[in-house]
């Protein structure tokens, strides 16, 4: 799994063979410049994710659910995770934390909406965990992450995404729950894998200790405009000393 908040890279990373794209509300960081993911709202993700869905045509497409759309109450996340599914065409939706968010996966599946979770490092919480350090490294954390992904699982999520904890609390939970854990920074033992785009490309410097950077394109792209921007300065001189 990747996450992809466009036609264009979504279509390119579908062709690499990804099975699963993930419209993050990352597209907050990733794209649109903001630090944390908590301004990102409905109409924003229902727009990036209904441009992924065009521009794929057989990848499983998964939908964030942007920060307070689904925590007030479970009959307003309907509504809201219908938009995403009606409006934008995605076949599920992810949302984040465990107990908290119980009755929400409950109702939505009951409606017929897939959910994946979302467990460890919550960024829709960042000023609650302070930050976006490892979790689940005591044995307290450990074992609340732990109950957190086998109620997700009895809630009726289809998935989980652990996000950076223990690589060992990680295979503890894979090997007990019967649905898949996608991992980001939780070691090799989970069922599947998911980074952030731009990170794997390279479109910027700042990524994360356990992500990998595949590619360089913030190199490709200012090679690229650089060179047309020499172009256009020789096109241009060239045509004023004819002038002249
Ligand atoms: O928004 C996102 O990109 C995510 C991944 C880190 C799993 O939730």
């Amino acid at each position: 799994m990747l996450t992809a908040y466009d036609a264009t890279i979504a279509g390119l990373l579908e062709r690499a063979g990804v099975d699963v794209l993930l419209v993050g509300d990352s597209v907050a960081t990733a794209v649109l410049g903001y630090d944390t993911t908590l301004p990102v709202t409905l109409d924003v993700m229902v727009h990036h994710a209904a441009a992924v869905v065009r521009g794929t045509e057989k990848a499983l497409v998964i939908a964030d659910m942007p920060f307070l759309t689904y925590q007030v109450t479970p009959s307003e996340a309907v509504r809201n995770a219908g938009r995403l599914l009606k409006d934008a065409g995605v076949a599920a939706v992810k949302v984040e934390g465990g107990r908290s968010v119980l009755d929400v996966v409950r109702r939505l599946v009951d409606v017929g909406i897939p959910v994946m979770g979302h467990l460890g490092v919550l960024p829709q919480s960042v000023n609650q965990q302070s930050g976006y350090r490892q979790r689940g490294r005591d044995a307290s954390e450990a074992e609340l992450i732990f109950t957190d992904a086998i109620a997700l699982q009895d809630a009726g999520a289809f998935a989980i995404v652990l996000e950076a904890i223990p690589t060992d609390l990680a295979a503890k939970i894979t090997s007990a729950l019967e649905v898949p854990t996608i991992g980001i920074g939780a070691g090799p033992d989970c069922d599947g894998q998911v980074l952030v785009s731009s990170d794997v490309l390279g479109l910027h410097d700042k990524i994360p200790p356990f992500a990998k950077k595949y590619a360089n394109l913030a190199e490709v792209i200012v090679n690229a405009a650089r060179a047309f921007v020499a172009d256009v300065q020789a096109t241009s001189s060239a045509s004023r000393a004819r002038t002249d």
